[in-house]
């Protein structure tokens, strides 16, 4: 029995996930390299909803249904909801000050040698009391639903010690409960070296994998273990040891790849069996051909490389080498500060030359299946979790052409709609 229908929608786009060949391994769904273009549009057709999943799509009016709430799409474009795959949304304090420095000249690099960047929002995080931390995660994470983000994944990394890690990860569960937003916990507590153990990171490697990972894993406080792998952070050999320790922990893998240099990030991310590598700015071509024989989906934060002022990934090189390519905002205190992902499309468009299928293709079934959700999100399809954005706009390329503004005027959520304009 239906219980919301979204009718004479003008353009719904249902990336749907291409036909699987059934002769391989099952996969999550995705769309790699030229598949990436195919979308899937239809003009004038309704979507019937029924309590949390899709029951029927077709074409205006063929089927009526009685006593069901309903939403007039006339002149709008419906899309799956924004997967947002990878951001630091979750955090206290504020780096306004810092983001100032940089633009009279100081490096991303400079400020944390000086003890700014991510250590400053550590400090932040330890002083803040759980309910601090929520409330503004909240204000973030409900600001990214109203921009059209239905899944948001939310990194720990601003506590950098047990307790603050485990405050982070308790406050990303508790806005997953609160917001209609639907969250999805990743701990990093190989973000950076805290202060304390500076002098002995051999230390704080241990406490990630001997008391961190164990207790993260037992609380069942995240799914996925990320390390920001990169000069000055995390080496590949502490990476990989704190990886295997995730993975005995029945956590999967997210690696921080080549954001700062090349690193072999992203050959890592091949060898250890990550479902995403992220940032990928100065991936090898050597990364790019392990990443792909090896089904890793690259996920790429443009907002970063315009925030930063870096040059951006080569998007068009790896979608013409067969990648899959997801796209999210990184939004976080220092290298980012922004959780609109209609702004992320606009900027893989007119900053990396992915065109507009591909940048939808990309932050929706792609980000779904950076998070091996790809089988329940991503896309608008019979039977998959009614999770949908609804623009203003009468065609889909305006979401991108007309950018810098919010053009979503509601959001459906598990099948609930929730005005947001
Ligand atoms: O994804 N690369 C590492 N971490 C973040 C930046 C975090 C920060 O500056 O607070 C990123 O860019
Ligand atoms: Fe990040």
């Amino acid at each position: 029995m239906a219980t919301l229908l979204l009718e004479n929608i003008a353009t719904l786009v249902t990336v749907r996930a291409p036909e699987s060949s059934g002769a391989r391994a099952p996969v999550m769904p995705h769309r790699a390299g030229s598949e990436m273009a195919d979308i899937g549009v239809l003009h004038g057709v309704d979507v019937a909803i029924d309590g949390e999943l899709i029951e029927w799509i077709g074409p205006h009016g063929e089927r009526s249904f009685k006593g069901v709430e309903r939403m007039d799409c006339g002149g709008r474009t419906v899309l799956p909801g924004f997967v947002d795959s990878h951001t630091h949304m979750v955090f206290a304090g504020d780096r306004s000050d810092e983001f100032a420095r940089r633009l009279r000249g100081a490096s991303y690099q400079e400020i944390a040698a000086a003890g700014g960047g991510i250590l400053s929002t550590v400090r932040a995080v330890r002083e803040a009391s759980l309910e601090d931390v929520v409330r503004r995660g909240r204000a973030l994470v409900g600001s990214a639903f109203r921009h059209g983000s239905t899944t948001i994944e939310v990194k720990s990394g601003y506590g950098l010690d047990t307790a603050s890690e485990i405050k982070l990860l308790e406050a990303i569960r508790a806005i997953d409960e609160r917001e209609p937003a639907e969250l999805v916990a990743t701990f990093l507590g190989a973000h950076d070296m805290p202060p304390e153990h500076r002098d002995d990171r051999e230390a704080y490697v241990r406490e990630i994998i001997a008391e961190m990972i164990p207790r993260v894993a037992s609380d069942r406080l995240a799914v996925f273990c990320d390390v920001f792998s990169d000069t000055g952070y995390f080496t590949v050999e502490e990476s990989e040891r704190i990886y295997s320790a995730a993975l005995e922990h029945g956590l999967r893998i997210k690696v921080h790849a080549d954001e700062l240099s090349s690193f072999g990030g992203a050959e890592m991310a091949a060898r250890v069996g990550a479902i995403s590598a992220d940032h990928l700015l100065q991936i090898s071509d050597e990364g790019i051909a392990r990443m792909r024989e090896s089904g890793v989906v690259a996920t790429l934060l443009p907002g970063t490389a315009f925030f930063l002022n870096l040059p951006y990934a080569p998007a068009r090189r790896m979608i013409g080498e067969g990648m899959a390519v997801a796209l999210a905002t990184d939004c976080n205190p220092g290298s980012n500060m922004c959780e609109n992902m209609q702004m992320t499309l606009a900027l893989a468009c007119m900053g990396m030359r992915m065109t507009v299928e591909e940048a939808i293709t990309a932050s929706t079934l792609n980000g779904a299946a950076a998070l091996g959700m790809s089988d329940r999100l991503g896309s608008i399809e019979v039977g998959k979790q009614a999770d949908m954005a609804v623009f203003d706009v009468p065609d889909y390329p305006a979401i991108v052409y007309h950018y810098g503004v919010n053009q979503v005027s509601a959001v459906v959520k598990k099948g609930a709609l929730f005005a947001t304009a």
